[in-house]
């Protein structure tokens, strides 16, 4: 019987790794995306679950997070990385440009932009966390903005937290979906920014409250396209969309939690490990 010789390493080309970061499993709303832009990608995934929620912390702590899982993630060969998280990268993503140059790296904002575009009665609403709203980059972002738009932010205390547990229909959910929109609605905003990459997962019940013609604005699109391009620019070239992909997730959190949450909101299987 003929066997066919086996396919040496070095004959293998590298698989092209992108790393992507998040407090939890907000990341997946990004990672969603990512998996239908890049096709042949090897996607690793990592969701600080175990320290958890990020928003109501200090900007040190988010900091030393960041750090642990870029490092994580670099070992895994990323030398793209996503932070797919809005309170991550208001903290942490100027830093771990000049502290990791080789290593490119894709931050997240709120749409405030695209939301003050699409806006026609000029009143913008900006859901996010704590942490985000009362960061130097947003303010630098809203800034410019605020001659032409009124903007109205709510700090949605407790709901990323919430959305963590798994369950985007769950009482807990409602509730504070219920508390945060109810500012939003009040000051008659006709546009508003999902500023924290869980809330996608709760855009039924928020659009609910807000009211139909209300438009939500998500950008995991607009990274996950930013992304290719620079991916294409470190490597040289996009994976062959034949290549044979793979998307891995670590966690801090419970495992069996992760991997329930990604069979019920991702449509591409995972495989998931303990973050080391
Ligand atoms: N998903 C994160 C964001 O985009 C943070 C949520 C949290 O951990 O508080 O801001």
């Amino acid at each position: 019987m003929r066997t066919e010789p086996p396919t040496s390493a070095a004959a293998r080309p590298e698989p092209m790794t992108v790393g992507v970061f998040d407090s939890g499993v907000g990341g997946l709303s990004v990672l969603r995306a990512l998996h239908r832009e890049l096709p042949g990608a090897r996607l690793v995934y990592v969701a600080d679950s175990g320290y958890a929620p990020y928003g109501e912390r200090p900007r040190d702590y988010v900091l030393q997070r960041s750090q642990v899982l870029t490092e994580f993630l670099q070992a895994q060969g990323a030398r793209v990385i996503v932070i797919a998280c809005n309170t991550a990268t208001a903290a942490a993503g100027q830093w771990l440009r000049e502290h990791y140059p080789d290593t490119c790296f894709v931050g997240v904002e709120p749409g405030l932009k695209p939301a003050v575009t699409a806006s026609r009665n000029r009143i913008v609403g900006v859901m996010a966390t704590q942490g985000t709203l009362a960061s130097e980059k947003f303010q630098a972002l809203r800034r410019p903005l605020e001659a032409q738009t009124r903007i109205v932010t709510q700090a949605c205390t407790g709901l990323a937290g919430a959305l963590e547990r798994g369950d985007p229909q769950a009482g807990e959910v409602q509730e504070l979906v219920r508390r945060h929109c109810a500012p939003l609605r009040e000051a008659g905003v006709d546009t508003v920014v999902l500023g924290c990459t869980h809330y996608p997962f709760a855009t039924d019940a928020i659009q609910r409250e807000l009211g139909p013609s209300v438009l939500l604005i998500d950008t995991a699109e607009a990274i996950a396209r930013h992304t290719v391009t620079q991916v294409r620019r470190v490597h040289g070239a996009l994976p062959s969309p034949d290549a044979p992909d793979g998307v891995s997730a670590y966690t801090s959190g419970p495992v069996a939690v992760l991997e329930k949450i990604a069979e019920a909101w991702l449509d591409f299987p995972m495989s998931v490990q303990a973050l080391p």
